[in-house]
């Protein structure tokens, strides 16, 4: 029997456009040995990030404006005038940063696929009743200066210009300086009313970063969800202080090594997250001088912490630092964010019933909500749920889904009577 001919699927110019855009950014911040990114705040690979998103813009005729904090903001329509009508924007966007040797989905799909959905909306021939906008937000992962969703905070006042200009890096550059490096002049720096006026809903397309979607245990009803809402987490920082010392000639009992506190820091960390029901990581340490035969004289010891319950993740910190004796100093905290409850049913009922997720990762999307701004959040299918790193993955028809998904709801949100 001869097989009958397929009929070639019709090519989707979101799609097209959204594979385009996707190989562009593709190398841009990619570290050679590892594959991962390093997509830092106010550095040039972040400069570039910044160039394309604002020739996307161009591409497509958008106005391209730049928010007192260095957010990116391209608009179609005058935002002003709807606000003023009552009629506030539709966003849609993300970030183009990284965490260190990051994925590159993290952030830029949500990006790449606003654009893409735009297209797939002009194709058909779209007349949105109100302003449309696409968001790239800055220093999302605070990889640089250590505040996650910095761009965000800084818009909202939820960290203050104060705070935020005087984080430092890890060589000691201000935020400030870098940011007037990358050409965004600090002074202006704070929150942002007219931006925050423009905006009157907030969806942020997001790579999933747990299997929920993927997991063959979980009824997997397809490539998106809705974010429900985002668990409470924050970072600490212990400071370890010892006596630098030659690590040959010093008898083990004349020592006062701050790594063997570390140690404890690290190991007691999981224990105590464990005990109460939350999660909890020591990523990253700063060792002083760093030598591989002295004895340290400082260990700074990162912790980020996380789980459903505010409370619990507060124990989880304070039962850690009377374990090891030792202070943790907050240095974030982000309490439990619900996504608007009406807007998350309607977009799964819009997406045929999507499945519904909270999530333990941070969004600029909670701080935006946190601030009172309308948000929600979609979720695209990552199959092994790995994020942060290299492995960080989306099948390319998931991602055209996670498009398909938001030119849909564009559809429903920006036609809805005001
Ligand atoms: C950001 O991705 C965070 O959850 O820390
Ligand atoms: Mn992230
Ligand atoms: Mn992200």
């Amino acid at each position: 029997m001869t097989a009958l001919p397929t009929a070639p699927r019709p090519v989707d110019p979101g799609h097209v456009s959204f594979d385009r855009m996707w190989a562009e950014l593709a190398p841009v911040g990619r570290h050679a040995a590892t594959g991962g990114y390093r997509r830092f705040a106010w550095t040039s690979e972040d400069g570039t990030l910044r160039e394309w998103f604002v020739a996307e813009a161009a591409r497509r005729g958008l106005d391209v404006v730049t928010d007192r904090v260095g957010n990116l903001w391209a608009w179609r329509g005058d935002p002003d005038a709807a606000a003023a009508a009552g009629t506030p924007g539709l966003v849609l966007g993300s970030h183009l940063d990284s965490v260190p040797d990051g994925g590159a989905f993290d952030g830029p799909l949500g990006v790449v696929s606003s654009f893409a959905a735009f297209d797939q909306l002009d194709a058909a021939g779209f007349q949105p009743d109100r302003p449309l906008g696409i968001a790239c937000f800055g220093d999302e992962e605070g990889a640089r200066f250590g505040i996650a969703c910095a761009g965000s905070r800084l818009l909202t006042g939820a960290m203050t210009s104060e705070r935020g200009l005087a984080l430092t890096d890890a060589d000691g550059t201000t935020m400030a300086d870098a940011m007037r490096a990358g050409g965004h002049d600090p002074a202006v720096v704070g929150r942002d009313e007219e931006t925050l006026r423009r905006i009157g809903t907030f969806l942020e397309l997001h790579v999933e970063q747990g299997r929920a979607l993927g997991d063959p245990g979980h009824p997997a009803e397809g490539a998106v969800a809705v974010g429900s809402s985002i668990w409470p987490h924050g970072r600490w920082r212990f400071d370890l202080e010892g006596r630098a010392d030659h690590a040959g000639t010093t008898r083990l009992e004349d020592r006062d090594d701050p790594m063997l506190i570390a140690a404890e820091v690290i190991q007691q960390a999981r224990a105590s997250a464990q005990s109460h029901g939350c999660v909890a990581t020591v990523g990253k340490l700063r060792v002083l001088p760093n030598g591989v035969n002295a004895i340290p004289s400082l260990v700074q010891t990162w912790l980020d912490a996380r789980g459903a319950d505010a409370r619990a993740v507060r124990n989880t910190v304070s039962h850690l630092a009377s374990t090891v004796g030792r202070t943790a100093i907050e240095e974030s905290w982000t309490d439990a964010t619900d996504f608007d409850a009406p807007l998350v049913r309607r977009l799964s009922e819009l997406l045929d019933g999507a499945p519904v997720l909270a999530t333990g990762a941070g969004h600029d999307a909670g701080i935006l909500a946190t601030a009172g701004v309308r948000t929600g959040m979609l979720f695209v299918r990552n199959p092994t749920g790995i994020s942060h790193s290299p492995d960080e993955h989306a099948e390319t028809d998931d991602c055209h889904a996670g498009v398909d998904a938001l030119a849909r709801v564009v559809e429903d949100l920006a036609g809805e009577p005001a």
